[in-house]
């Protein structure tokens, strides 16, 4: 954990973080930004105004006998007073609307700027158990901060400003009360920052308990778990734990703010007792003819104002640094750098030439993990070749697939794509390739027809493509008996949303894929809810595709499988047998033992 103590490099981290933010803040509202500093100055002076015209005015009322009420002197401290009276009113509802302005663009801003990092981010990033608590802090607490971080810079030319004209009001009675007054502010300071900082850190250090919470607070609304969690009778049992772990956290926080309530106390009985004192020492130069009435109120409110600075200085200065800890932690997120880099002069692939894989010698392991999960693959898979993979559970099919998209690197070996390395290549002009299917594809709460057409980004999508590549997942045949057809709503969650069976899903999530229309489809057991029969329609249409169309399918079915150009069987992440269904089984290896199996199973 860094930043433990308040040293100079904190102050300097501070600085460097507004400079981040503002960065990106400057320039998009320039005008807005100026505007809340003229404010700010504006809200510091008046204050002044009011009580030195006030001053004025008493000291001219008791001091002139029968004055007339047209007196010159009069009327212009009256004028005076007014103005400096109800103008701040005003100021004070601009300067909250220009505040509620910046507050919507702040939180705006970055929440686009946090998901799009997200969605930046590269897979081996994501499942890194470090970055997670990372990224709960960015939610859950940087994004709600940002504000206040981003609005907290025009409350300190408030604070200093006044208390820069307080000082210089008072310096005209005595200097060495300036010092009494900044001493006895001191211990404040100290107390806020202190807890600031110990609020972060007690949150840092928590980060994990907060994530468990969290996720078993979702588990309670997700109803795909509160069905299965009634069923089990253990909805009681979750609960406690959520209990438990947030009882759990609160204990230390609880213990601060204990801690924070002596210690505010001791201080304030400090700078109090100061100012006590120094209101007494007016008083006696009052008696003894020193001031006037007038300004004895005039250096009253100027102390008035000196302490409401500096206790506002101290306050902000330790909430600044208490946000600016998470403010690192947003700045962090926001550079983050990818594990996978894509080259600046990559290969871009063209989409003329259909693409040709070959995995070469490719050895990997999950990042932070010692077993390795594919050994010494090698494989080449023609353009427009039909491929089914096949394999036990956790042989390592789907790894091959995520390493082809490039989600994470191989370790050793390479995977080349028409010859080129796939690090070298451009991924966009890749991903522009290939329509993935994968095993846990996600389900989108949208109308049918836009999520089918999500799967090829064009200002217009076409009705009449969607229907066809409905048709060719078999998806058609449910979506027109749907109320509304292709604008039916999927998902419960929203008004008039329907919820599809798994498979249909499934069928929607494929034919998402048709609709894209890739060179390269990478299909990853997307027939495993689908009846037998719905699925044999299905694999018909990818036998059909063209010649220069590519498939990789992975499934346990075997009446699917057999009908592929060639299997790979894949074990323990090697590449065990190769060839066509009639070749393999002549074999007599895994490839026929497992369809062996599963035609028993038949008969
Ligand atoms: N993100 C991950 N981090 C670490 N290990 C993983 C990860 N994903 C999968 N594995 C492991 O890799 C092995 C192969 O998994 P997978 O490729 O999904 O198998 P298959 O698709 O053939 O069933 C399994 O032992 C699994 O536990
Ligand atoms: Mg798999």
């Amino acid at each position: 954990m860094e930043e433990k103590k308040i040293t100079w490099s904190t102050l300097g981290r501070i600085v460097k973080n507004q400079k981040f933010l503002n960065s990106l803040i400057w320039p998009e509202k320039k005008w807005l930004m100026l505007g809340m500093a003229f404010l700010s100055v504006l809200v510091s002076i008046f204050p002044f105004l009011r009580s030195g015209a006030e001053a004025l005015l008493i000291n001219l009322l008791t001091t002139t006998k029968n004055i007339s009420f047209y007196n010159q002197d009069l009327i212009f401290y009256a004028v005076l007073f007014l103005v400096a009276s109800f103008i701040p009113a005003f100021i004070r509802s601009v300067d909250r609307y220009f505040e509620m302005i910046f507050w919507y663009y702040v939180d705006e801003k970055f929440k686009f700027l946090v998901a799009e990092k997200n969605s930046q981010l590269d897979i081996a990033t994501h499942e890194d158990p470090k970055k997670k608590d990372l990224f709960l802090r960015v939610r859950e607490d940087a994004l709600f901060r940002v504000r206040q971080f981003s609005e907290r810079q025009f409350r300190f030319i408030i604070d200093i400003l006044q208390i820069v004209i307080a000082l210089g009001v008072l310096t005209t009675s005595s200097w060495w009360l300036l010092f009494i007054v900044l001493l006895s502010t001191l211990p404040e300071l100290l107390v806020e920052s202190k807890y600031g900082r110990r609020t972060w850190a007690t949150r840092a250090d928590q980060s994990e308990n907060w994530r468990i919470f969290w996720r078993y607070h979702n588990y309670l609304e997700s109803l795909r778990h509160v069905v299965e969690m009634r069923i089990f009778q253990n909805v009681k049992y979750f609960l406690q734990v959520m209990k438990k772990t947030l009882f759990g956290l609160r204990v230390e926080e609880k213990r601060h703010e204990k801690d924070r309530l002596h210690d505010s106390f001791l201080s304030q009985v400090l700078s109090q007792g100061t100012l006590a004192a120094v209101y007494l020492y007016f008083i006696y130069q009052v008696v003894n003819g020193e001031i006037l009435i007038g300004t004895f109120l005039f250096m009253l409110a100027s102390l008035g104002t000196l302490r409401a600075g500096l206790s506002g200085l101290a306050l902000n200065l330790a909430r600044h640094y208490e946000d600016s800890l998470f403010m690192t932690d947003l700045v962090n997120f926001l550079t983050l750098e990818n594990i996978i880099k894509s080259r600046r002069q990559s290969y871009k692939l063209s989409r003329k030439n259909p693409p040709m894989v070959r995995f070469d010698n490719v050895s990997f392991s999950y990042p932070e993990t010692n077993r390795q999960i594919i050994n010494n693959f090698t494989l080449e898979i023609k353009a427009g070749e039909k491929l089914a993979l096949v394999g036990l559970n956790g042989a390592g099919k789907t790894t091959l697939i995520k390493l082809l998209c490039r989600f994470y690197d191989p370790s050793s070996g390479g995977i080349y794509i028409n010859g080129h390395n796939l690090k070298e290549i451009e991924l966009d002009s890749w991903y522009d390739q290939i329509g993935a299917l994968f095993q846990d594809f996600g389900t989108y709460d949208m109308t049918a027809k836009d999520f089918i057409s999500s799967g090829r980004i064009s200002p217009s999508a076409s009705m009449r493509e969607v229907i066809a590549a409905a048709k060719k997942s078999g998806a058609d045949d449910f979506i027109k008996k749907w109320p509304n057809k292709y604008e039916q709503m999927l998902g419960k969650e929203f008004t008039g949303g329907l919820e599809p069976s798994v498979g249909q899903w499934q069928k929607i999530a494929l034919t998402r894929v048709f609709y894209r229309q890739p060179r390269l489809y990478i299909l990853d057991e997307p027939t495993a809810s689908i009846d037998a029969e719905a699925e044999a329609k299905i694999f018909e249409q990818l036998e059909n595709l063209p010649d220069d169309i590519t498939v990789i399918l992975i499934s346990h079915r075997f009446s699917t499988v057999r009908k592929a150009d060639r299997v790979a069987v894949v074990a323990d992440g090697e590449l065990k047998e190769l060839g066509t269904h009639e070749e393999l089984l002549a074999q007599g290896g895994e490839y026929a033992r497992l369809f062996k199996i599963q035609a028993l199973g038949y008969e």
